[in-house]
């Protein structure tokens, strides 16, 4: 897989931050909360095979391989400096996952590893709308039959004040790209790439604006 022909918004919207990536996002979030709750929404188990999409530093696929160790878990990013700090995390944790550079529009080439979950954290609202929709579309090509897909991401702002904290958000990553999610855009977009059953699960206010929790399902028999 190769990064080069696209670009990308770096985790935290700008290369030379990536280093504070793991603290600002503890900072920004309320981040145990949300990963806590969104783990038990994914619900990894024993025989799993999970394709974190946009995993960057690799904390929710770290996380996901100590909840069920005998689950297969599969990063994927296109920035091969947060990968480089996702292996040295993995190395450090002693849980081995497979760590991959590539978008989320390059998903469907992981279809042979035969995921039967998609995760993806606080990566949508950072891509260009074009993007978003190509890799939805892929993430649903590479999903088994029958799995599910998981997004925890900023969406809908649903008050002034959630609105007004997500400013932050777009200072770092940009309003083109982010203004999409903050209206809501998410549930469409999933449904449009063939997503069944998609269904806001949750939204959580932050100091950051609202992480809403998202979750759909590949229906057997094609496209739909
Ligand atoms: C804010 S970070 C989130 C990282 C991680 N999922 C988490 O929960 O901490 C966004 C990540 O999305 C990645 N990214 C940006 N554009 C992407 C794209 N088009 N496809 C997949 N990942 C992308 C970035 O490299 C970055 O690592």
């Amino acid at each position: 897989m190769t990064a080069a022909r696209e670009t990308y918004t770096p985790a935290l919207g700008h290369a030379a931050l990536t280093p504070v990536y793991d603290a600002a996002i503890a900072l920004m979030t309320r981040e145990s909360v949300w990963r806590r709750a969104f783990l038990e929404q994914i619900a990894p188990a024993a025989g799993d095979v999970i394709l974190d999409v946009g995993c960057g530093t690799g904390t929710l696929a770290l996380l996901i391989k100590q909840a069920a160790p005998d689950a297969t878990v599969i990063g994927l990013d296109p920035d091969a400096a947060i990968l480089d700090r996702a292996r040295d995390k993995s190395r450090r944790a002693a849980l081995e996952v497979d760590f991959e550079q590539g978008f989320a529009s390059d998903a469907a080439r992981l279809a042979d590893r035969k995921p039967n979950k998609i995760v993806s954290s606080l990566v949508f609202h950072q891509v260009p709308l074009e993007e978003k929709r190509a890799g939805l579309a892929a993430m649903h090509a590479a999903l088994q039959t029958g799995g599910a897909l998981h997004v925890a991401d900023y969406g809908l702002q649903r008050t002034r004040l959630m609105r007004a904290l997500f400013r932050q958000i777009q200072i770092l990553d940009g309003v083109q790209n982010t203004t999409p999610n903050a209206e809501g855009i998410m549930v469409r977009i999933m449904a449009e790439a063939g997503f069944a059953k998609v269904v806001e699960t949750s939204v959580i206010p932050t100091p950051t604006g609202s992480i809403s929790f998202y979750r759909a399902m590949r229906k057997a028999g094609g496209a739909q």
